[in-house]
């Protein structure tokens, strides 16, 4: 996408959009009318259950049809052709703003037969097998994108989309003729997005130095073993567990509860990554919500030095996630080297957690070249407005 559809104006984009969302634990199916600057939003989230998640292709994408037939038929569209953005945020080899074959699948998909097909062709093709709903996919992108472009809608400075949610990615804009692989037009200002995927980066083994025995049992058991290892270190899909594994050693060894866990706490997913927010969000000295998730987790002997030392593995987990992503933001700013960066920040890790904000500015501020100005703004929304904007001005482009 050039910059050119990045540079437009608010009161030109109008309408009402549809926007389709796959890449959490959720799916999400939205309507927005933009008007003069302002969105109007309606929006139905469906689980994605896990016998989808890992089972054939075409029932994904019926099912994800099926979703977007009941949101149209409880909006009253059924009858009408909205443009519509869907955002699906995996890896993909994107060759046009409505064509992205799937790289590889991430965050615990592995339906068969998507893998290297076009997601909006199997879309496309899945919707027309039901019959009872049309639309017209103007593009195609990545949450990262989204938001980036929902923030630089309200802040132009805005260069870095970030998501630190079930997966963690980073998009940026790159100056063409930085781009050896671009083959489309050079247009002024020459610029592009680059989606990083920056979660599949410890692939080629760059982070088996720093990696410890917790993160190599995680990938051990992962659906994507040796893949995705940085996104392994930070992502909500992943630190819960990294905790656990800690806390479950900790427990083992008599360090932690006299040495007495409990079958939650001993079982593999049994600690949420919700939790650590939880417990990081107690006041110092105050166990309120520590002791609220033991008594989940079934654990009721705990003394305060246990609610300190649960807090302190909490601590230890997200700071580690929080600099990664900060060395990461840090590599990106010096790269694109502009006196004044704005990054949109989308995702449930770093909108929920108390401190990882404050944290990755920390480590941003360590390691960017001195004088650099950034900020990290919270994207409303990114990935369903980000794809109706994007929607919009493709509908546009390609009207005119
Ligand atoms: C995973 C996906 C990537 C996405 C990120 C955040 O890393 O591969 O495309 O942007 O999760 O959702």
């Amino acid at each position: 996408m050039t910059s050119k559809d990045k540079q437009f104006k608010k009161h030109s984009q109008r309408g009402r959009f549809l926007a389709l969302d796959l890449g959490g634990t959720n799916f999400r199916v939205l309507l927005i009318e933009l008007n003069d600057g302002n969105f109007k939003m309606e929006s139905k989230i469906f689980a994605v259950p896990q016998s989808i998640m890992q089972g054939a292709g075409h029932e994904l994408f019926d099912h994800i049809a099926e979703c977007l037939s009941t949101f149209a038929h409880m909006q009253h569209i059924e009858h009408e052709v909205l443009p519509l953005g869907f955002t699906f945020s995996f890896p993909c080899s994107q060759h046009g703003l409505t064509e992205a074959r799937l790289t590889q699948w991430t965050k615990g998909f592995s339906c068969s037969g998507v893998e290297g097909e076009d997601v909006v062709k199997l879309l496309e093709e899945a919707i027309e097998r039901r019959g009872d709903v049309k639309i017209k996919v103007c593009a195609v992108l990545n949450d990262t994108t989204g938001t980036l472009m929902s923030c630089a809608w309200k802040n132009h400075n805005t260069y870095i989309g970030l998501i630190i949610g079930t997966g963690t990615n980073a998009c940026y804009v790159e100056r063409l003729e930085n781009v050896g692989l671009w083959d489309g037009d050079w247009e002024e200002p020459k610029q592009v997005l680059i989606n990083t995927e920056w979660g599949a980066f410890g692939g080629g083994g760059d982070l088996d130095s720093v990696l410890t025995e917790y993160d190599r049992d995680i990938d051990q058991h992962s659906i994507n073993p040796g893949r995705q290892l940085f996104e392994k270190m930070i992502s909500g899909m992943y630190l819960g567990e990294v905790a656990r594994q800690l806390v479950q050693k900790l427990t083992k060894q008599g360090l932690l509860f006299g040495g007495q866990g409990s079958d939650a706490l001993f079982e593999r997913g049994g600690f949420f990554t919700k939790y650590i927010t939880e417990v990081e969000s107690d006041a110092p000295g105050d166990y309120t919500n520590c002791r609220m998730v033991l008594e989940e987790l079934g654990i009721e002997h705990a003394t305060d030095e246990d609610c300190e030392n649960l807090r302190y593995v909490c601590e230890v987990v997200s700071r580690r996630a929080a600099f990664l992503v900060g060395t990461g933001l840090a590599v990106l700013l010096n790269k694109m080297d502009r006196p004044s960066v704005t990054v949109g920040v989308d995702g449930s890790v770093y909108r929920y957690h108390p401190h990882v904000h404050r944290l990755m500015c920390e480590q941003i501020s360590r390691l960017v070249r001195p004088g650099m100005k950034f900020d990290l703004m919270l994207s409303e929304d990114g990935s369903g407005r980000g794809a109706a904007l994007v929607a919009a001005v493709a509908s546009r482009t390609a009207a005119t």
